[in-house]
């Protein structure tokens, strides 16, 4: 069994959501949305170390207390401008920690509602594959193809239409050959680099709860998702009761 490793890539500016911070260290659900991120994949037992791949001169990551991962997550400070720039310049940073036929997830850091179940999928279903695979969902809703006045001109068929989502599981030496080969303007994920490599991406039954922040509004339902699955009151209560007990103390 080949050895397995996440990348997240979390070097962006969150501009649509327009929060005046990257969206990636917006509190949620008590926590910064990347520990969300990333804690699922931290603590998976297949995955050796979680690399974060952070804006070159962020200084906001190291503000945050990460010590409950260990040495299980590394921040690499190599982000690019675009995303497949950032997972490119953070597989060439692993180069020397990553074998060529190990198995790299990429995920977004801005997708916080990811699951144990989901990233068990990923490796029951693609361990033994030759190509990889994509967590996706089968698209729900009717599409519609508009003009540029936002009028429909036609109806496609859904069937066999899916949403691609992360993490995105390659091997190491065929992602980043696939990334390199590609313009990282308009590469949206990895699967889309493979593609262009002539190879079928498999796709793996995501879950529509690991939807990724992207607009302001995407926080409250992020934010009830988690809570969702937050023990009832007894892991927040003492978060909220200590502060204001503290500070009545000092009276
Ligand atoms: N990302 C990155 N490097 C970039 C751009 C994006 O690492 N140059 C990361 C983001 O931090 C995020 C993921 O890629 O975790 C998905 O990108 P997106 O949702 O588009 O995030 P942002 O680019 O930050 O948001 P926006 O496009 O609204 O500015
Ligand atoms: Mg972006």
């Amino acid at each position: 069994m080949n050895k397995a490793h996440a990348l997240i890539p979390a070097a962006g500016s969150g501009a649509r959501l327009g929060a005046g911070l990257p969206k990636q260290y917006l509190q949620i659900a008590g926590r910064p949305l990347l520990h969300h991120a990333l804690r699922v994949l931290a603590r998976h037992p297949r995955i050796e170390q979680v690399f974060v791949v952070l804006a070159q001169g962020d200084e906001r990551f190291k503000r945050f207390d990460w010590s409950e991962f260990g040495t299980r997550i590394k921040p690499l400070y190599c982000g690019g401008d675009t995303r497949a720039a950032s997972v490119f310049n953070g597989l060439l940073a692993t180069r020397d920690v990553i074998a060529a036929a190990d198995w790299v997830l990429v995920h977004d850091a801005a997708r916080p509602c990811l699951e144990r179940e989901e990233i068990d999928r990923l490796f029951g279903e693609l361990e033994e594959d030759d190509t990889g695979g994509l967590l996706a969902v089968p698209a729900a809703d009717t599409l519609k193809r508009a003009n540029r006045e936002s009028r429909v001109v036609a109806t496609e068929p859904r069937e066999n239409l899916w949403l691609a989502q992360t993490p995105q599981m390659f091997r190491y030496r065929l992602l980043i050959e696939a990334l390199r080969a590609v313009d990282p303007a308009v590469v949206t994920d990895e699967a889309r680099a493979i593609e262009g490599m002539g190879l079928k991406p498999r796709l793996v039954m995501g879950d529509t709860r690991n939807i990724k922040v992207t607009f302001a509004e995407d926080l409250a339902l992020a934010e009830a998702i988690l809570r969702s699955r937050q023990p009832p009151a007894a892991s927040r209560q003492p978060g909220r009761k200590q502060k204001p007990a503290r500070g009545r103390q000092k009276k």
